[in-house]
């Protein structure tokens, strides 16, 4: 085995670790899936404090109020300053549009766990900086989809029969029926960028009024797209020559913004008309503004804008021929109505069963999934922590897991962001949860791999990990008999099997009669209680290099831990500190 005890003798390594965090024991009503060491102390709070500060339907705040178990603090017209204040006392928020995430508001905060956006778009959330802080991220993807999709239609037709002027005309008074002659919807041909539920949705209703959809999705097949009547292209320069209308239906990205430019809007037909009701930005305001007030195209319809309230080309809003809303795609009743709901849905299944549902930065969790699931994030994290305290102060370079046998079923990102958080806990002073245990690993440079396979070997379910640092390997696996005794069954190149909880004592020695019983005096003499012993050789003979594995009950003293690692035949000792058995997960509190 590479690298256990490699600090033989000496006493620093374990002293020096900062102590593993646990959790207090959970009373009254079990929260919250993502919580850091400081998030814990909200497991024994009876109620969970859901905070509102945009406007939410009626329907939504009434079915949120009625959950057991959650406190409901609706505040609007907050500053930032203020809405970073209510979050401090918040477990979570639901927001819309109108309040900004920013990492100003959201660094630092210690006892919100989830932010539901009631809606799709979360560029109003800075996502890395919520998912550093450990926070879920979770949208309300499909609420309003018909209503955007209505609007987008409703968009198209009054651009092309001059709805809005003429509607305004003849409010100023006027009769005039020839500047607003329009043009024809059947046979015209539809771009949609975009074919997502949105995109999709808009392209069904323009099939509907007997026009040709051709359309741009990296992410959708031409098999699935002629399924929905759409021919695909490959990408948007050769969809947009053929286009007599544009609309897009992607989300604001680094690689949307700026999708629809000045280049691209020239390449398109003369007195093509462009839609935009997904983001601002998608199609580029400026050069927009230009193109209309040149004539190569014939009109906009807009409800979203880069600055919001308000375009801040004021062109968008004065030229004739654009047509603006403020951001109304999913402002009905209905909408509003499904949306809040399902934000007051998702928010306490979180908050009150652990539920992660349309979550944005991990994968989702269903409530039935947790208790299967726990034992092996249990597993993988205990691993992490062992191996971090194996490998000391060495810098960890990669760390690769494999899930094998009936470990292989289950959500292997969610185990795997459960092995990291052990291993990055004992080392960070921040909070590190299943949320943010992939992003710090990264932002540290540790490269994080993993593997499964269904074939079982000697367990019917193996966690393994190993770890790389400079100075080599180290290897650790374990697995579970029934859902609750966890163990330890390889440490490097010696197979075992210890409780992998409490106070761990590993010392590597040479197999020779005697050394357990020295140990044991040694421990008995310092009033150390040994509770279970396990020893891994090297061949199955003695004589050989070898492991054990002492479960302490009670932590030995410094002086007791230099007299085994001074025995001769002991080659390496190292104390290890492991939540003690049943303990809850320090994010999930159960
Ligand atoms: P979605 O995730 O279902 O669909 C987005 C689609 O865009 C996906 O299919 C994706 O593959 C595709 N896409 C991503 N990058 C692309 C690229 N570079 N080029 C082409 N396609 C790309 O989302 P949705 O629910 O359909 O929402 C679409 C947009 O509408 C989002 O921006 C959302 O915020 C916005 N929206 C606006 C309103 C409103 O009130 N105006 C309401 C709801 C949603
Ligand atoms: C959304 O992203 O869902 C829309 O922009 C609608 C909104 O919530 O304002």
């Amino acid at each position: 085995m590479a690298n256990v005890g490699a600090e033989s003798g000496s006493t620093s390594e374990w002293t020096g670790q900062r102590p593993v965090a646990l959790p207090p024991g959970k009373t009254g009503l079990c929260y919250a899936l993502c919580v850091g060491p400081s998030r814990v102390l909200s497991l024994s709070r009876l109620m969970s404090r859901v905070l509102i500060t945009d406007s939410l339907s009626d329907a939504g705040l009434k079915l949120l109020r009625e959950q057991p178990g959650i406190e409901v603090d609706v505040r609007s017209g907050l500053t930032p300053e203020q809405v970073r204040e209510a979050l401090q006392e918040a477990d979570g928020i639901i927001i819309r549009s109108g309040t900004r995430l920013t990492p100003a508001l959201l660094d630092g905060q210690k006892r919100l766990k989830v932010i539901v956006r009631a809606g799709v778009g979360v560029d109003n959330i800075d996502l890395p900086a919520a998912t550093r802080a450990g926070i879920v991220v979770m949208n309300t993807p499909a609420g309003n989809t018909t209503s955007t999709a209505e609007h987008t239609i409703a968009m198209l037709m009054a651009l092309s029969r001059n709805i809005g002027p003429a509607s305004q005309s003849m409010r100023e008074g006027r009769w005039d029926r020839k500047s607003f002659t329009g043009t024809q919807l059947a046979g015209k041909t539809i771009g949609v960028v975009g074919l997502g539920r949105i995109g999709l949705s808009v392209a069904k209703r323009c099939r509907g009024l007997e026009m040709t959809v051709v359309g741009y999705d990296p992410f959708l097949s031409a098999e699935r797209a002629a399924e929905h009547g759409i021919e695909l292209y490959r990408n948007v320069d050769e969809l947009i020559p053929r286009c007599d209308y544009l609309t897009v239906h992607t989300p604001l990205t680094d690689e949307t913004r700026g999708l629809i430019n000045a280049e691209r809007l020239q390449n398109c037909k003369r007195g093509i008309r462009i839609i935009n009701c997904a983001r601002g930005g998608i199609v580029d305001e400026t050069a927009l503004a230009d193109a209309i007030e040149s004539g190569h195209v014939a009109g906009a319809a807009l409800d979203v804008f880069v600055e919001e309230p308000l375009a801040k080309d004021a062109r968008l809003r004065t030229l004739p021929q654009v047509l603006c809303t403020p951001h109304l795609g999913a402002s009905t009743d209905e909408a509003q109505e499904q949306v809040a709901l399902e934000a007051a849905e998702i928010i306490s299944a979180f908050l009150v069963r652990n539920e992660v549902r349309y979550a944005v930065n991990m994968a989702p969790i269903a409530a039935q999934e947790v208790p299967g699931l726990k034992p092996y994030l249990d597993l993988s994290y205990r691993l992490g922590l062992l191996l971090a305290q194996l490998n000391g102060a060495k810098a960890i370079s990669a760390a690769h897991l494999t899930l094998r046998g009936e470990a292989a079923s289950k959500p292997m990102k969610l185990i795997s962001a459960a092995f990291t958080s052990g291993l990055l806990a004992t080392a960070l002073e921040d909070n590190v949860n299943i949320i943010n245990a992939e992003m710090m690993a990264r932002e540290r440079g540790i490269r994080i791999t993993e593997s499964a396979s269904t074939e079982t070997g000697a367990f019917s379910t193996l966690v393994s990990a190993t770890v790389e640092s400079d100075s080599g390997e180290l290897r650790a696996a374990g697995t579970m008999f029934g859902n609750d005794f966890l163990r330890l069954v390889r440490l490097g190149e010696y197979q075992l099997d210890a409780y992998l909880d409490g106070l761990m004592l590993v010392y590597r020695h040479l197999d020779v009669p005697g050394l357990i019983g020295a140990i044991g005096t040694t421990f008995g003499k310092h009033q150390v209680n040994i509770s279970h012993m396990a020893l891994g050789r090297e061949r199955n003979e003695p004589g050989g290099d070898a492991v054990a594995v002492l479960n302490l009950d009670n932590e030995p003293s410094p002086q007791a831990l230099e007299e085994v690692a001074a025995h001769p035949h002991v080659t390496g000792v190292q104390l290890v500190r492991l939540p003690p058995p049943g303990a809850p997960l320090p994010w999930l509190g159960l």
